[in-house]
């Protein structure tokens, strides 16, 4: 990958679960490392990521049944490429190298290199040349997403060509005796459509592996590694009532029951009825919730301002202030854990120091840094639907898992402009009959997000005989993989035509009504 530096962070690894079959995937640095190692666990295959110059005998320590060399924004030519042990290529474990790694393994083995001549960036039709185990159940023409400037020029003694595109003639290759094969493109990426089916016939097919990392086992491997960190000392859970602090809280309470207690800060920005809702969802997964009402603090910190990003930070800072102010009432606890997952990380860190933030988003790394806690982020390495996984196995229902994403700054970010009491209320009032006439419809869950935003503007409206000047309040509903990137959803009109009528005709102070046709990109999700 040369286009985006999104780097994987390096934390050390925790040591493999004993007794299932693995794949190391050694990271050179691409922004989809992650990615490789979700699809490997989709198909319940244990996958781990270690940096991607470990030393082979650390590698092998972990008995992979196969490996992955993972892409990376670098030319093997830079000066400081990154580079791996050699020795990795010799040591009879099935090896997968994908763009920067295909070249990185030719390079290694005798081949060479052609620094980026023809770039190709986006969409390739790959021809297959020769039937292999890798490209078994492939169509003699498949789309494929391609994303580099250097590609492998001369082949090393043993390999052969596999498939290629119109610019690149190695675009798969293999040697079959030792095992060892290489993409030129991305399979872990959805615009590779049969990209799932290389990687299973690698990582099932060429590899062997079992399919035993179930959701009870993955259950059960968090649930033995919380214990482990966390022995007899107590636990605060941060909650905001989203999917993957419940999944937390419940996880937690499954590996520690006893030692852990869940806090929830009432920042006077969440949807109507949502404190009681997660109270009863708490009670119900017998989690003891204690709720901190700071809404005064967060409503002050807003007056007079409109700004989005100087919005976010004043929450940021509201957010510290009263979840210290939460603690100081608490017995102490050693660890706070957090609900942070994967997509998170690498939303909110700034890579490499080239990408611009967005939107700082204040759910990472957001908690007062000289707080005394350890902190505890079991699902820091998951993504949305993994977690959606887990909570199902560990009991929680449908309709919690089923909830949208609800961003951290609440509903400030969706009052477009200065945020007060009254059009906070204004607001919540069209939300709710939005989502509920969703639910009704069965369309709540066919969306990735929905929710009303209302606009600073006013308009001019008719209602019985006389002229209005009133609010406009736009709706919005998406849908998305991950939150990256998003389509407007295609509500039925008539769904469209009673959400407006409902709003107009029960919330005073609102005569227009809208629906956002916009996707991200351009646009963002949310407004602000
Ligand atoms: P955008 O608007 O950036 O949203 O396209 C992508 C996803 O992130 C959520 N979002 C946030 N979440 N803090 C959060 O915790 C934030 O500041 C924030 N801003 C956006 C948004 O709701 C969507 O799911």
């Amino acid at each position: 990958m040369s286009d985006v530096e999104l780097r994987a962070d390096r934390r050390p690894v925790d040591p493999a679960p004993p007794g299932h079959d693995t794949i190391v995937i050694l990271d050179f640095g691409s922004q989809y490392t992650q990615l490789i190692a979700r699809r490997v666990r989709a198909l319940q295959v244990l996958s781990l990521v270690l940096p991607g110059d470990t030393p082979a005998a650390r590698v092998l320590e972990l008995r992979p049944r196969g490996l992955v060399l993972s892409g990376g924004p670098a030319s093997v030519y830079a000066d400081r490429a990154p580079r791996l042990d050699p020795a990795i290529l010799e040591c009879g474990v099935p090896v997968l190298g994908i763009c920067y790694g295909q070249q990185l393994l030719a390079q290694n083995l005798g081949g060479r290199v052609r620094p980026g001549t023809v770039r190709e960036f986006g969409p390739a039709t790959l021809r297959q040349l020769h039937p292999s185990p890798l490209t078994d159940g492939l169509e003699p023409e498949e789309t494929v997403w391609m994303s580099h400037g250097d590609g492998v020029d001369e082949l090393p003694a043993g390999f052969r060509a596999l498939a290629a595109t119109d610019d690149c003639p190695h675009a798969a290759i293999e040697d079959p005796e030792r095992r060892i094969f290489g993409l030129q493109f991305h399979p872990e990426v959805v615009h590779t459509p049969h990209g799932e089916r290389l990687l299973a016939n690698f990582v099932l097919g060429v590899c062997g592996c079992r399919q035993d990392w179930t959701p009870r086992n993955m259950v059960a491997e968090h649930v033995a590694r919380i214990r482990e960190r966390v022995g007899q000392e107590r636990v605060l859970a941060a909650v905001s009532g989203g999917v993957d602090s419940t999944v937390l809280a419940a996880l937690l309470a499954r590996a520690v029951p006893g030692q852990v207690e869940s806090l929830l800060v009432d920042s006077g920005l969440l949807r109507a009825g949502e404190v009681e809702l997660v109270r009863g969802l708490f009670a119900e997964l017998g989690i003891p919730l204690r709720v901190h009402d700071a809404s005064g603090r967060f409503l002050a910190a807003l007056d007079g301002v409109v700004d989005p990003e100087e919005k976010r930070r004043k929450i940021g800072h509201a957010f510290v202030r009263a979840f210290e102010e939460a603690v100081a009432n608490l017995e102490p606890v050693r660890f706070l854990a957090q609900g942070t997952l994967y997509p998170d990380v690498i939303e909110s860190s700034v890579h490499g120091g080239h990408s611009t933030t967005i939107k700082t988003h204040h759910n990472v790394g957001g908690l007062p840094e000289d707080l005394a806690f350890e902190l505890l982020e079991p699902l820091r390495d998951l993504y949305k639907d993994e977690v959606r996984i887990l909570g199902a196995e560990l009991g929680i229902g449908k309709a919690a898992l089923g909830r949208h994403p609800f961003p951290g700054p609440g509903l400030a970010v969706r009052v477009l402009g200065e945020v007060t009491l009254e059009r906070l209320e204004l607001l919540r009032k069209c939300d709710t009959i939005f989502i509920e006439e969703l639910q009704t419809s069965g369309w709540y869950d066919r969306v990735w997000q929905a929710f009303a935003v209302l606009l600073p503007v006013q308009s001019v409206g008719v209602m019985g005989d006389g002229r209005t000047y009133e609010n406009v309040v736009a709706l919005r509903a998406v849908s998305s993989v991950d939150g990256m990137t998003a389509d407007w959803s295609r509500l039925p009109h008539e769904l469209l035509s009673r959400v407006a009528s409902r709003i107009t005709n029960r919330v005073r102070g609102v005569n227009r009504v809208v629906y956002d046709v916009s996707s991200k990109p351009p646009s963002t999700i949310e407004w602000e």
